[in-house]
């Protein structure tokens, strides 16, 4: 399949998920983390973090773009959104519809995501709420977080991040955290899952990290519904 016959951005985009995305997407329980600490990285446009805290979480956001100043990231959600959403003209049908009932309810998740994010990242710019960082490394002592999510970034852009990154971002992320690192897709735009998930299985196993699948309520992509769930 060439890259025009599917899905296909050219760069990592920052676009973001709604808390409600999220809750399906990592099968999450908010209200089961309340007072705990949470990580999500790459935080992105998503309304997660201001969701949470306001929810009782303790939630911090991590990405590399966390230094934009404010009216600037702004402008590249709106832009992040555009080109997001056009990728999908003419390769609707490769994905599910089912949680989305169509392009234009994807476009309204996302824009409401990213008008809630920019109002708590504009309000918090200068606080440790929103950290920029660049994966593989991250700015945090170990065991920082009970939790931490990763979406949408690793497994997806394989033609521009190689294993080493994949394997180092993964090692890092589990460092920083207590009880579960959860990354959510194992699979491309195209369906197909990361190639080499099980040698990077097997690195964390040899780091003295468990492993396990999970399934995940969450069908949009044309894959098992799957997240990696890494014990520290
Ligand atoms: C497609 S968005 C995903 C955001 C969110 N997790 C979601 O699921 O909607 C990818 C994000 O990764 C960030 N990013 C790209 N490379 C990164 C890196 N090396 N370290 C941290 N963040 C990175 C981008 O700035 C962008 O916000």
């Amino acid at each position: 399949m060439s890259r025009s016959d599917r899905y296909a951005i050219d760069d990592v985009a920052f676009i973001g998920r709604t808390v409600a995305e999220y809750e399906r997407m990592f099968d999450l329980d908010l209200s089961a983390w309340s007072g705990e600490s949470v990580l999500d990285c790459p935080g992105g446009a998503c309304a997660f973090v201001t969701a949470a805290n306001a929810s009782g979480v303790d939630a911090v956001g991590a990405d590399l773009l966390y230094d934009v100043p404010p009216d600037e990231l702004r402008e590249k959600c709106q832009r992040d959104v555009d080109t997001a959403i056009a990728g999908f003209d003419g390769v609707e049908d490769q994905f599910v519809w089912g949680y989305y009932d169509g392009v234009p309810d994807v476009r309204e998740h996302w824009t409401a995501a990213y008008e809630r994010f920019i109002d708590d990242y504009e309000a918090h710019y200068d606080t440790d709420r929103y950290v920029q960082t660049q994966l593989p490394d991250l700015p945090f002592d170990d065991d920082s977080f009970s939790l931490v999510l990763s979406a949408h970034l690793m497994f997806l852009y394989i033609d521009t991040l190689d294993h080493e990154f994949h394997e180092a971002s993964l090692l890092e992320l589990a460092r920083v955290a207590t009880e579960e690192v959860r990354v959510y897709p194992l699979a491309r735009f195209d369906g197909k899952r990361y190639p080499r998930l099980d040698e990077l299985r097997a690195t964390l196993a040899d780091a003295g990290h468990a492993t396990e699948i999970r399934s995940v309520p969450f069908e949009f992509l044309r894959e098992e519904p799957e997240m990696l769930v890494v014990e520290p």
